[in-house]
């Protein structure tokens, strides 16, 4: 059983540390997961104004949502929260109302940061709009990476072997939330 991963990267930046950690996650995960970037970069700024009749941009957003079995968030903290962006983006996909489509989606989350916090509180931000938003999320283990271009090269190759060890394991213990979850809440389902 393979599983379709969809995966957010929370910056616009075209140096960002996130995207070169979405790359290390991609390179350390087992092979039964298979990845695709849902792009947030296009959307324009979210109004129920839409809802009658959203955007393609948007409408692309939920169809690959939809087509995802699970989803994985990996984001820059923003003065203390998630980046307008990616907020920007899980408003959209969690409407109109009655058609969230995060709702029972496996989820995780994970973000890096230049400075010592790694991202840790946005990442508490982020696991209290996930919560809103119904998404079925991987409590443990957490991982709040300190982003050093010593251990990461840009294409996502970890040269530290207990920081790609650290990165396997969570990648593998997502393949198996994913697992535990769609065992008892199929996508088809929900
Ligand atoms: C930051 N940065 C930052 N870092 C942090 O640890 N906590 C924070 O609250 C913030 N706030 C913040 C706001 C804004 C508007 C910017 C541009 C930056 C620094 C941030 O961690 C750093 O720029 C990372 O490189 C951002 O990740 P990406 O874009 O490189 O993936």
């Amino acid at each position: 059983m393979s599983y379709n991963v969809g995966y957010f990267v929370g910056s616009l930046s075209s140096t960002s540390v996130n995207r070169i950690l979405s790359k290390a996650l991609i390179r350390l995960a087992p092979d039964d997961l298979e990845f695709s970037e849902i792009s947030i970069r296009d959307l324009p700024l979210y109004s129920p104004d839409y809802d009658a009749d959203y955007p393609a941009e948007a409408r692309a957003l939920k169809d690959a949502i939809a087509a995802a079995d699970a989803v994985l968030f990996v984001t820059p903290e923003y003065n203390r929260s998630i980046p307008g962006a990616l907020k920007n983006a899980i408003d959209w996909a969690s409407r109109p109302w009655g058609q969230n489509s995060f709702d029972h989606i496996p989820a995780a989350v994970i973000g890096a940061s230049i400075g010592q916090i790694g991202t840790a509180v946005a990442q508490q931000s982020l696991r209290g709009v996930l919560s809103f938003c119904n998404a079925r999320q991987m409590t443990a283990p957490e991982a709040y990476i300190h982003f050093t271009p010593e251990v990461f090269a840009e294409d996502g190759s970890v040269s530290n072997e207990g920081t790609a060890e650290f990165l396997r394991t969570f990648m593998t213990e997502f393949r198996d939330h994913v697992e535990r979850v769609l065992t008892v809440l199929p996508r088809s389902d929900t």
